[in-house]
Protein backbone atom coordinates (compact mmCIF):
# COMPACT_ATOMS: atom_id res chain seq x y z
CA UNK A 1 0.00 0.00 0.00
CA UNK A 2 1.46 3.23 -0.87
CA UNK A 3 1.60 6.85 1.57
CA UNK A 4 0.07 9.62 0.90
CA UNK A 5 1.17 13.07 1.70
CA UNK A 6 0.47 16.86 1.04
CA UNK A 7 2.72 18.38 -0.99
CA UNK A 8 1.23 21.87 -0.98
CA UNK A 9 -1.74 24.08 1.21
CA UNK A 10 -3.39 27.22 0.70
CA UNK A 11 -5.86 29.31 2.62
CA UNK A 12 -8.43 32.38 1.49
CA UNK A 13 -10.98 34.51 3.63
CA UNK A 14 -13.14 36.98 2.32
CA UNK A 15 -11.25 40.51 3.36
CA UNK A 16 -14.62 41.54 5.28
CA UNK A 17 -13.71 41.52 9.00
CA UNK A 18 -16.87 41.50 11.86
CA UNK A 19 -15.51 42.37 15.11
CA UNK A 20 -16.60 41.78 18.47
CA UNK A 21 -17.52 45.10 19.04
CA UNK A 22 -19.79 45.28 15.67
CA UNK A 23 -21.86 42.66 16.73
CA UNK A 24 -22.25 44.61 20.00
CA UNK A 25 -24.40 46.86 17.90
CA UNK A 26 -25.84 43.55 16.40
CA UNK A 27 -27.39 41.71 19.25
CA UNK A 28 -27.42 41.75 22.75
CA UNK A 29 -23.98 40.66 24.08
CA UNK A 30 -20.17 41.92 24.77
CA UNK A 31 -17.03 41.49 23.37
CA UNK A 32 -15.78 40.60 27.31
CA UNK A 33 -18.79 38.12 27.31
CA UNK A 34 -17.43 36.47 23.65
CA UNK A 35 -13.76 36.69 24.26
CA UNK A 36 -14.02 34.73 27.63
CA UNK A 37 -16.58 32.31 26.42
CA UNK A 38 -14.99 31.54 22.60
CA UNK A 39 -11.60 33.01 22.21
CA UNK A 40 -12.74 34.69 19.00
CA UNK A 41 -12.10 38.13 18.73
CA UNK A 42 -13.37 38.88 14.84
CA UNK A 43 -13.95 36.72 11.86
CA UNK A 44 -14.20 37.39 8.21
CA UNK A 45 -17.55 37.74 6.70
CA UNK A 46 -18.13 37.04 2.48
CA UNK A 47 -20.02 39.70 1.15
CA UNK A 48 -23.56 38.74 -0.60
CA UNK A 49 -22.38 37.82 -4.28
CA UNK A 50 -19.68 34.75 -3.02
CA UNK A 51 -20.53 31.65 -2.67
CA UNK A 52 -18.30 28.63 -1.25
CA UNK A 53 -16.76 27.64 -4.84
CA UNK A 54 -15.02 31.37 -4.76
CA UNK A 55 -13.66 30.82 -1.51
CA UNK A 56 -12.65 27.28 -2.31
CA UNK A 57 -10.98 28.54 -5.83
CA UNK A 58 -8.79 31.15 -4.59
CA UNK A 59 -7.53 28.30 -1.71
CA UNK A 60 -7.30 25.74 -4.42
CA UNK A 61 -4.78 27.91 -6.51
CA UNK A 62 -2.90 28.88 -4.17
CA UNK A 63 -2.66 25.38 -3.08
CA UNK A 64 -1.63 23.76 -6.32
CA UNK A 65 1.01 26.69 -6.45
CA UNK A 66 2.23 25.76 -3.50
CA UNK A 67 2.52 22.14 -4.21
CA UNK A 68 3.30 23.38 -7.84
CA UNK A 69 0.78 20.76 -9.42
CA UNK A 70 -1.04 22.25 -12.83
CA UNK A 71 -4.62 21.42 -12.50
CA UNK A 72 -4.41 19.18 -15.30
CA UNK A 73 -2.78 16.68 -12.96
CA UNK A 74 -5.72 16.76 -10.59
CA UNK A 75 -7.35 12.89 -10.97
CA UNK A 76 -9.83 13.98 -8.28
CA UNK A 77 -11.05 16.96 -6.19
CA UNK A 78 -13.26 16.81 -3.34
CA UNK A 79 -15.23 19.53 -1.45
CA UNK A 80 -16.47 19.42 1.80
CA UNK A 81 -19.05 22.10 2.60
CA UNK A 82 -22.20 22.49 4.35
CA UNK A 83 -22.71 25.42 2.20
CA UNK A 84 -22.29 24.21 -1.17
CA UNK A 85 -23.38 27.13 -4.26
CA UNK A 86 -26.40 24.95 -4.98
CA UNK A 87 -27.96 21.71 -3.37
CA UNK A 88 -26.63 20.27 -7.02
CA UNK A 89 -24.80 20.43 -9.09
CA UNK A 90 -21.79 19.83 -6.24
CA UNK A 91 -19.80 22.59 -5.94
CA UNK A 92 -16.40 20.05 -6.40
CA UNK A 93 -17.62 20.09 -10.08
CA UNK A 94 -17.68 23.74 -10.57
CA UNK A 95 -14.35 23.95 -9.52
CA UNK A 96 -12.97 21.36 -11.55
CA UNK A 97 -14.53 23.48 -14.53
CA UNK A 98 -13.22 26.99 -12.80
CA UNK A 99 -9.46 25.29 -12.41
CA UNK A 100 -9.49 23.29 -15.61
CA UNK A 101 -9.11 20.01 -13.70
CA UNK A 102 -9.84 18.14 -17.58
CA UNK A 103 -9.35 14.87 -15.87
CA UNK A 104 -10.38 15.11 -12.35
CA UNK A 105 -13.58 13.24 -10.90
CA UNK A 106 -15.08 15.90 -8.40
CA UNK A 107 -17.71 15.19 -5.74
CA UNK A 108 -19.14 16.56 -2.82
CA UNK A 109 -18.42 15.74 1.09
CA UNK A 110 -20.92 16.55 3.75
CA UNK A 111 -19.23 15.46 7.57
CA UNK A 112 -19.59 19.35 8.76
CA UNK A 113 -16.92 20.56 11.05
CA UNK A 114 -14.90 17.02 10.20
CA UNK A 115 -15.23 17.34 7.04
CA UNK A 116 -11.54 18.19 5.82
CA UNK A 117 -10.06 15.35 7.77
CA UNK A 118 -12.77 12.63 6.03
CA UNK A 119 -11.43 14.40 3.03
CA UNK A 120 -8.05 13.72 3.56
CA UNK A 121 -8.85 9.80 4.64
CA UNK A 122 -10.40 9.68 1.31
CA UNK A 123 -7.61 10.96 -0.96
CA UNK A 124 -5.44 8.93 1.17
CA UNK A 125 -7.74 5.53 0.59
CA UNK A 126 -7.16 6.51 -3.20
CA UNK A 127 -3.46 7.02 -3.57
CA UNK A 128 -3.11 3.97 -1.19
CA UNK A 129 -4.91 1.83 -3.79
CA UNK A 130 -3.01 3.43 -6.59
CA UNK A 131 -6.17 4.50 -8.61
CA UNK A 132 -5.04 7.90 -8.02
CA UNK A 133 -1.97 10.18 -7.78
CA UNK A 134 -3.14 13.63 -7.25
CA UNK A 135 -5.87 14.22 -5.18
CA UNK A 136 -7.26 18.11 -4.28
CA UNK A 137 -9.23 18.15 -0.62
CA UNK A 138 -10.74 21.26 -0.57
CA UNK A 139 -12.95 22.70 2.46
CA UNK A 140 -14.97 25.89 2.11
CA UNK A 141 -18.09 27.22 4.33
CA UNK A 142 -19.90 30.32 4.09
CA UNK A 143 -21.36 29.90 7.24
CA UNK A 144 -22.31 33.85 7.53
CA UNK A 145 -25.22 32.60 4.71
CA UNK A 146 -26.90 30.50 7.44
CA UNK A 147 -26.18 31.74 10.29
CA UNK A 148 -29.58 33.81 12.15
CA UNK A 149 -27.88 37.15 13.02
CA UNK A 150 -30.52 38.00 15.15
CA UNK A 151 -29.67 34.54 17.49
CA UNK A 152 -26.73 35.80 19.64
CA UNK A 153 -26.05 32.25 21.06
CA UNK A 154 -24.61 31.53 17.84
CA UNK A 155 -24.03 34.99 15.37
CA UNK A 156 -20.87 35.25 17.50
CA UNK A 157 -19.21 32.18 16.72
CA UNK A 158 -19.42 31.44 12.95
CA UNK A 159 -17.00 32.93 9.95
CA UNK A 160 -16.02 32.57 6.24
CA UNK A 161 -13.08 31.12 5.06
CA UNK A 162 -11.60 27.85 2.95
CA UNK A 163 -8.54 25.96 2.95
CA UNK A 164 -6.97 23.49 0.38
CA UNK A 165 -4.67 20.57 0.42
CA UNK A 166 -2.80 18.59 -2.97
CA UNK A 167 -1.80 15.34 -2.02
CA UNK A 168 -0.12 13.03 -3.56
CA UNK A 169 1.62 9.14 -2.96
CA UNK A 170 4.72 9.18 -0.47
CA UNK A 171 7.09 6.51 0.74
CA UNK A 172 6.11 4.53 3.26
CA UNK A 173 6.23 6.39 6.69
CA UNK A 174 6.11 9.79 5.08
CA UNK A 175 2.80 11.75 4.72
CA UNK A 176 -0.46 10.71 6.96
CA UNK A 177 0.20 7.84 9.16
CA UNK A 178 -3.35 7.41 10.64
CA UNK A 179 -6.54 8.48 10.02
CA UNK A 180 -9.55 7.49 11.91
CA UNK A 181 -13.33 8.51 11.44
CA UNK A 182 -16.27 8.29 13.48
CA UNK A 183 -19.98 9.49 13.77
CA UNK A 184 -22.93 9.22 15.74
CA UNK A 185 -26.22 9.72 14.37
CA UNK A 186 -27.48 9.75 17.46
CA UNK A 187 -27.24 13.55 17.92
CA UNK A 188 -28.20 14.85 15.12
CA UNK A 189 -30.44 17.49 16.40
CA UNK A 190 -27.94 19.12 18.68
CA UNK A 191 -26.59 21.34 15.49
CA UNK A 192 -28.59 21.17 12.54
CA UNK A 193 -30.45 23.67 9.89
CA UNK A 194 -33.89 22.48 9.93
CA UNK A 195 -35.69 23.11 6.90
CA UNK A 196 -34.27 23.03 3.26
CA UNK A 197 -34.10 19.60 2.53
CA UNK A 198 -36.44 17.18 1.55
CA UNK A 199 -37.29 16.81 5.21
CA UNK A 200 -38.96 20.40 5.88
CA UNK A 201 -38.55 21.91 2.32
CA UNK A 202 -37.52 25.72 1.67
CA UNK A 203 -41.16 27.69 2.08
CA UNK A 204 -42.46 30.77 3.16
CA UNK A 205 -43.68 29.16 6.03
CA UNK A 206 -40.02 27.78 6.77
CA UNK A 207 -38.60 31.41 6.22
CA UNK A 208 -40.89 33.11 9.02
CA UNK A 209 -40.07 30.17 11.51
CA UNK A 210 -36.37 31.24 10.52
CA UNK A 211 -36.49 27.13 9.80
CA UNK A 212 -33.13 27.92 7.18
CA UNK A 213 -30.82 29.00 10.27
CA UNK A 214 -28.58 27.00 12.04
CA UNK A 215 -29.35 25.83 15.40
CA UNK A 216 -27.28 24.57 17.95
CA UNK A 217 -27.36 23.52 21.33
CA UNK A 218 -24.10 24.80 22.67
CA UNK A 219 -23.86 23.22 25.70
CA UNK A 220 -24.30 19.94 25.10
CA UNK A 221 -22.25 20.07 21.82
CA UNK A 222 -19.33 21.90 24.17
CA UNK A 223 -19.09 18.51 26.20
CA UNK A 224 -19.64 15.61 23.78
CA UNK A 225 -16.83 17.91 21.03
CA UNK A 226 -13.86 17.86 24.00
CA UNK A 227 -14.77 13.93 25.17
CA UNK A 228 -14.84 13.06 21.30
CA UNK A 229 -12.01 14.94 20.39
CA UNK A 230 -9.72 13.12 23.20
CA UNK A 231 -10.88 9.68 22.20
CA UNK A 232 -9.76 10.40 18.06
CA UNK A 233 -6.45 12.23 19.35
CA UNK A 234 -5.64 8.82 21.25
CA UNK A 235 -6.92 6.63 19.03
CA UNK A 236 -5.14 8.10 15.89
CA UNK A 237 -2.01 8.37 17.73
CA UNK A 238 -2.44 4.47 18.85
CA UNK A 239 -2.86 4.09 15.05
CA UNK A 240 -0.02 6.03 13.80
CA UNK A 241 2.17 4.22 16.82
CA UNK A 242 3.15 7.60 18.33
CA UNK A 243 2.97 8.93 21.58
CA UNK A 244 1.62 12.44 22.48
CA UNK A 245 5.20 13.68 23.52
CA UNK A 246 6.36 13.04 19.94
CA UNK A 247 4.22 15.50 18.46
CA UNK A 248 5.14 18.96 17.29
CA UNK A 249 1.89 20.55 16.54
CA UNK A 250 -1.99 19.63 17.57
CA UNK A 251 -4.15 21.56 15.49
CA UNK A 252 -7.87 21.08 16.53
CA UNK A 253 -11.18 22.17 15.02
CA UNK A 254 -11.20 25.96 15.48
CA UNK A 255 -14.65 26.79 17.55
CA UNK A 256 -13.76 27.49 21.22
CA UNK A 257 -10.69 27.84 22.55
CA UNK A 258 -12.20 26.65 25.72
CA UNK A 259 -12.60 23.49 24.15
CA UNK A 260 -9.14 23.34 22.27
CA UNK A 261 -7.25 24.04 25.74
CA UNK A 262 -9.23 21.12 27.76
CA UNK A 263 -8.31 18.70 24.66
CA UNK A 264 -4.57 19.55 24.68
CA UNK A 265 -4.23 19.21 28.52
CA UNK A 266 -5.83 15.63 28.39
CA UNK A 267 -3.82 15.07 25.68
CA UNK A 268 -0.82 16.39 28.27
CA UNK A 269 0.40 18.81 25.39
CA UNK A 270 1.41 22.51 26.91
CA UNK A 271 0.15 25.30 25.01
CA UNK A 272 3.62 26.44 22.70
CA UNK A 273 2.36 22.55 20.93
CA UNK A 274 -1.50 24.25 20.38
CA UNK A 275 -2.86 25.58 17.31
CA UNK A 276 -5.06 28.79 17.66
CA UNK A 277 -6.06 31.10 15.21
CA UNK A 278 -9.58 31.66 15.85
CA UNK A 279 -9.15 34.81 17.72
CA UNK A 280 -8.97 35.80 13.78
CA UNK A 281 -11.45 33.71 12.10
CA UNK A 282 -14.51 32.79 14.48
CA UNK A 283 -15.74 28.96 13.63
CA UNK A 284 -15.49 28.38 10.22
CA UNK A 285 -16.48 24.55 10.23
CA UNK A 286 -14.31 22.35 8.04
CA UNK A 287 -12.82 25.09 6.58
CA UNK A 288 -10.80 26.17 10.48
CA UNK A 289 -8.40 23.16 9.88
CA UNK A 290 -6.94 23.74 6.61
CA UNK A 291 -6.83 27.50 7.59
CA UNK A 292 -4.98 26.97 10.41
CA UNK A 293 -2.58 24.47 8.58
CA UNK A 294 -1.90 26.42 5.93
CA UNK A 295 -1.07 29.17 8.34
CA UNK A 296 1.16 27.05 10.70
CA UNK A 297 3.14 26.11 7.47
CA UNK A 298 3.31 29.40 6.41
CA UNK A 299 4.85 31.35 9.55
CA UNK A 300 7.30 28.05 10.00
CA UNK A 301 5.16 26.85 12.91
CA UNK A 302 5.38 23.18 10.87
CA UNK A 303 8.75 22.26 9.38
CA UNK A 304 9.63 19.14 7.17
CA UNK A 305 9.95 15.71 9.80
CA UNK A 306 7.56 16.92 11.87
CA UNK A 307 5.00 15.01 13.40
CA UNK A 308 1.64 16.55 13.66
CA UNK A 309 -2.08 15.72 14.64
CA UNK A 310 -5.69 17.08 13.19
CA UNK A 311 -8.28 16.63 15.50
CA UNK A 312 -11.93 17.73 14.11
CA UNK A 313 -15.83 17.53 15.92
CA UNK A 314 -18.81 18.62 14.37
CA UNK A 315 -22.30 18.10 13.32
CA UNK A 316 -23.86 14.79 12.77
CA UNK A 317 -22.39 14.27 15.12
CA UNK A 318 -19.04 13.45 13.55
CA UNK A 319 -15.01 13.27 14.47
CA UNK A 320 -11.56 12.72 13.20
CA UNK A 321 -7.94 12.94 12.94
CA UNK A 322 -5.65 12.17 11.19
CA UNK A 323 -1.52 11.99 12.42
CA UNK A 324 1.20 12.98 9.78
CA UNK A 325 4.88 13.09 9.69
CA UNK A 326 5.63 16.50 7.60
O1 LIG B 1 -18.34 23.60 15.23
C1 LIG B 1 -19.07 22.51 15.73
C2 LIG B 1 -18.87 22.32 17.15
N1 LIG B 1 -19.35 23.46 17.89
C3 LIG B 1 -18.91 23.66 19.09
O2 LIG B 1 -18.05 22.93 19.52
C4 LIG B 1 -19.51 24.77 19.92
C5 LIG B 1 -19.66 24.29 21.33
N2 LIG B 1 -20.27 25.23 22.25
C6 LIG B 1 -19.68 26.38 22.67
O3 LIG B 1 -18.63 26.77 22.19
C7 LIG B 1 -20.32 27.10 23.82
O4 LIG B 1 -21.34 26.30 24.37
C8 LIG B 1 -20.91 28.50 23.47
C9 LIG B 1 -19.78 29.48 23.20
C10 LIG B 1 -21.82 28.38 22.28
C11 LIG B 1 -21.71 29.05 24.65
O5 LIG B 1 -20.90 29.11 25.81
P1 LIG B 1 -21.41 28.48 27.19
O6 LIG B 1 -20.35 28.70 28.17
O7 LIG B 1 -21.80 27.06 26.90
O8 LIG B 1 -22.65 29.39 27.53
P2 LIG B 1 -24.19 28.97 27.75
O9 LIG B 1 -24.81 28.56 26.46
O10 LIG B 1 -24.26 28.02 28.91
O11 LIG B 1 -24.81 30.36 28.18
C12 LIG B 1 -24.40 31.01 29.40
C13 LIG B 1 -25.18 32.31 29.52
C14 LIG B 1 -26.68 32.17 29.29
O12 LIG B 1 -27.35 33.03 30.18
P3 LIG B 1 -27.99 32.47 31.55
O13 LIG B 1 -28.98 31.42 31.12
O14 LIG B 1 -26.84 31.91 32.33
O15 LIG B 1 -28.59 33.68 32.14
C15 LIG B 1 -26.88 32.67 27.89
O16 LIG B 1 -28.16 33.18 27.65
O17 LIG B 1 -24.74 33.25 28.53
C16 LIG B 1 -25.85 33.77 27.80
N3 LIG B 1 -25.41 34.04 26.42
C17 LIG B 1 -24.84 35.19 26.04
N4 LIG B 1 -24.54 36.32 26.73
C18 LIG B 1 -23.93 37.31 26.05
C19 LIG B 1 -25.47 33.21 25.36
N5 LIG B 1 -24.94 33.83 24.28
C20 LIG B 1 -24.55 35.05 24.68
C21 LIG B 1 -23.93 36.13 24.03
N6 LIG B 1 -23.63 37.24 24.75
N7 LIG B 1 -23.60 36.10 22.73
Amino acid sequence: MRSAKIVGVGSYAPPRILTNEDLEKMVDTSNEWIIARTGIRERHIADDKTAASDLALEAARRALEDAKVNSEELDLIIVATVTPDFVFPATACLIQDRLGAKKAAAFDLEAACSGFIYGLSIARGFIASGEYDTVLVIASEVLSKITDWEDRTTCILFGDGAGAAVLKPAEEGQGILSSYLRADGGNWDLLRIPAGGSRILATHDSIDKRLHYMKMEGNKVFKIAVQSMQEAALEGMKRAGVKAEELSLLITHQANARIINAVAKRLGLPSEKVYINLDRYGNTSAASIPLALDEAVKKGRIKKGDLIILVAFGGGFTWASCVMRW
